[in-house]
């Protein structure tokens, strides 16, 4: 089996950055920065031990068609979603750096580096930095990750291509989304355990799964067979400012994406995810994240 990118398969540690960027000038000089990023982030292992700096960079389907290395099989765009109140925009991106540490300034000293001799050849279209809050929780109070894929083995059976000349890839699913706090505390706590479906405190999931809370959305089986991704997502933002979550997820197929999508935004049965009264979505993009054998060789 090919080797993916070193971020993917572990649990993501307490700091993150999230970078979109879209290439407006010399292209191979920029490929030739995404090729070299994982050999900086080793560098920079070396130099600062113990910080787990890991990264993956991933490519939007233009950016990857104009390479004319192949296609993944049903590698499609973002499209958006929803109507009224509840809508998902499509904002695209040529490349995605995402980086995990245990530290905030090594995730910001790599991509200063990452940038800096293509600064004039791209144009950063969102730079959001992550961070675990309390224990794992999301903003609203509720613990983020409880149903996320554990082992190695089984993230690896969720994220990664298993076959073919793609094999060891992933596919990639970001969307910022803008939280608005007061109206969600504004709930009593067993309304808020409604809208999620899991208990607060320590995330048991409720008896009776309200049809359209988060977790009776996106908890969606096939043919008997749960829908799995790994989820990546952590907060970020300012008090004063924007702030929320940034979702990000790896799987091996866009499908299980697109079906929690499409279910949370009213399009399987015109239900639509209760969480959506609370947060906004600002971007949506998918991006591919090729193994480090593809990567090197594009
Ligand atoms: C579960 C929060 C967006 C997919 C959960 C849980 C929380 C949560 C609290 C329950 C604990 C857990 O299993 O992790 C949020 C927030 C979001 C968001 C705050 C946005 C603001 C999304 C999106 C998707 C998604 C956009 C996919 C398109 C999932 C999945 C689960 C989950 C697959 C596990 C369901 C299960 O198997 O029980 N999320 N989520 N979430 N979420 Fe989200
Ligand atoms: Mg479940």
């Amino acid at each position: 089996m090919a080797t993916a990118q070193p971020l993917i398969l572990p649990e993501a540690g307490p700091f993150a950055l999230y970078a979109v960027m879209k290439v407006t000038g010399d292209a191979k000089a920029v490929l030739a920065q995404c090729q070299q990023i994982h050999e900086q982030v080793a560098a920079l292992n070396e130099l600062q031990p113990h910080s787990d700096l890991r990264a993956s960079i991933a490519f939007g389907k233009d950016f990857w068609l104009s390479l004319e290395k192949g296609c993944p099989a049903q590698f499609e765009d973002f499209a958006p979603l929803g109507k009224g109140d509840i809508t998902a925009p499509a904002t695209g991106g040529d490349i995605l750096l995402h980086v995990n540490s245990s530290r905030h300034d090594l995730n910001f000293y790599l991509l200063r580096q990452f940038m800096q001799p293509i600064a004039e050849q791209i144009e950063v279209m969102d730079e959001t930095y992550g961070f675990r809050y309390l224990d794992a929780r999301d903003m609203t109070g509720f613990i983020d990750g409880t149903e996320n894929p554990k082992t190695r083995e089984a993230r690896a059976d969720v994220a990664l291509i298993q076959n073919g000349e793609f094999a060891g890839g992933s596919f990639v699913m970001l969307q910022r989304f803008v939280h608005n706090l007061p109206a969600f505390n504004r709930l009593n706590m067993q309304a808020q355990e409604k809208v999620i479906g899991r208990t607060k405190p320590d995330s048991v999931e409720l008896e009776d799964v309200p049809a359209a809370s988060h977790v009776g959305r996106v908890d969606i089986k096939e043919e008997g067979k749960g829908l799995k991704i790994v989820r990546h997502s952590l907060p970020y933002g300012t008090v004063t400012g924007d702030h929320g979550l940034l979702f990000i997820a790896y799987c091996h197929t866009q499908h299980n994406f697109n079906v929690m999508l499409e279910s949370m935004y009213g399009e399987t049965d015109g239900k639509t995810d209760q969480l959506l009264r609370f947060t906004t979505a600002v971007t949506g993009a998918y991006f591919f994240a090729p193994s480090m054998e593809v990567l090197a060789a594009l």
